[in-house]
């Protein structure tokens, strides 16, 4: 993006990347057909290739990350079902109610540090068969825990968490829309994460860089079903293969390169740490979100912000003092000390107000 003669680097979040000339040409040249009725040779092969990296029978292939996770709740529940989720998850925070309106299901939620969920947070949290309550069905974690700084669950904990909702009778479901990164950071596979879950929603649209998409993964029945409510949701396409090339794309190219995404976060989050009148929210990030605060004495964070995109520099901001910088595919090391002039700049410009 560039305004004037200003090269903006925008951190906002790693949706805000733009097609490569190679993803570009992939899509361009995607063999297509009619994906309602499975015709669509590109779907088709994304839908298997990634079904079979993680070691689940079936992949759907959908819009949004926000209807992957909507179709996994709709196919999992029934109206009166409740959901165990942290407070801060995506699926709560930020998909607008999606499940209140869409399955009739209410959410419970956990107050789990990071949004780690672990077994100390759902005890007694399993409503007893009793006329009076809703019933208990479905568990959902995210992975990485983007409110939580983007940190990465424990895979014992996963385990642990898997052995305790077979025993319960619940179903494990992950947003994964940042489950590369994870993978990328622990060292932990695919079909380790995978294995532990009952399905899993991917996004391509994040760190891998694809424009559009996400996937559903899970059993062949469970897809079956879901294949209805992505019809009736709306998500059902036609030639998709020309998006589904750029999620293949992304796929193929763009996973093991998030350790470079990782690596400059870091470095993002030591300049923040060392500037006055900015704290980061949780020290040392693993994957590429870095959550960070503008200290109330020292400025708002629309102040802080507005003199940072001054400075050519765009990041979000989801409370009066809490902002995001998302390191991502369009936002190379080569970069960082402009991130660094412009953060010192936006210091002065905010000190300079109250002279
Ligand atoms: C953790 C998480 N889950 C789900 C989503 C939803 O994805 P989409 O924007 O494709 O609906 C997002 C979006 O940023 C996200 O951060």
């Amino acid at each position: 993006m560039k305004t004037d003669s200003l090269e903006i680097i925008d951190l906002r979040s790693d949706t805000v990347t733009k097609p490569c000339s190679a993803m570009r040409d992939a899509m361009a040249r995607a063999e297509v057909g009619d994906d309602m009725v499975a015709e669509d040779p590109t779907v088709n092969r994304l839908q298997t290739e990634v079904a079979s990296y993680f070691g689940f029978e079936e992949a759907l292939f959908v819009p949004s990350g926000t209807m992957s996770n909507q179709i996994a709740i709709k196919t999992h529940t029934q109206p009166g079902d409740e959901i165990l989720c942290d407070e801060t998850s995506h699926i709560y925070t930020w998909e607008a109610g999606g499940p209140a309106l869409l399955s009739g299901a209410t959410c419970r939620t956990l107050h789990a540090p990071g949004g780690i969920i672990g077994l100390d947070h759902l005890a007694g949290k399993i409503r007893p068969a009793n006329q009076h309550y809703v019933s208990t069905r479905m568990v959902i974690v995210e992975n990485t825990h983007n409110r939580g700084g983007g940190c990465v669950h424990p895979i014992e904990g996963f385990r642990e968490l898997r052995d305790w909702t077979r025993k319960n009778n619940l179903i494990l479901h992950c947003d994964g829309a940042r489950i590369w990164n994870a993978i990328v950071a622990s060292g932990v596979g695919p079909k380790e994460w995978a294995s532990q879950l009952d399905s899993l929603s991917v996004c391509f649209s994040k760190g891998l860089g694809a424009p559009v998409g996400s996937a559903l993964l899970g059993s062949r029945e469970f897809i079956n079903r879901a294949r209805k409510f992505r019809k009736i949701f709306g998500g059902a396409m036609r030639q998709a293969g020309i998006l589904a090339a750029g999620a293949l794309h992304a796929f193929q190219n763009n996973i093991e390169r998030l350790k470079e995404d990782h690596a400059n976060a870091s470095k993002l989050a030591k300049i923040i740490q060392q500037t006055p009148g900015l704290e980061l929210e949780y020290p040392n990030p693993t994957t590429n979100l870095v959550w960070f605060k503008v200290k109330p004495d020292f400025a708002t964070g629309d102040q802080f912000l507005a003199a940072l995109k001054k400075e050519g520099v765009l990041v979000s901001q989801t409370g009066p003092q809490i902002c995001r910088a998302v390191t991502h595919l369009d936002f190379p090391a080569s970069k960082i000390p402009d991130f660094e002039k412009a953060i010192q700049q936006a210091v002065k410009i905010v000190g300079d107000m109250w002279k």
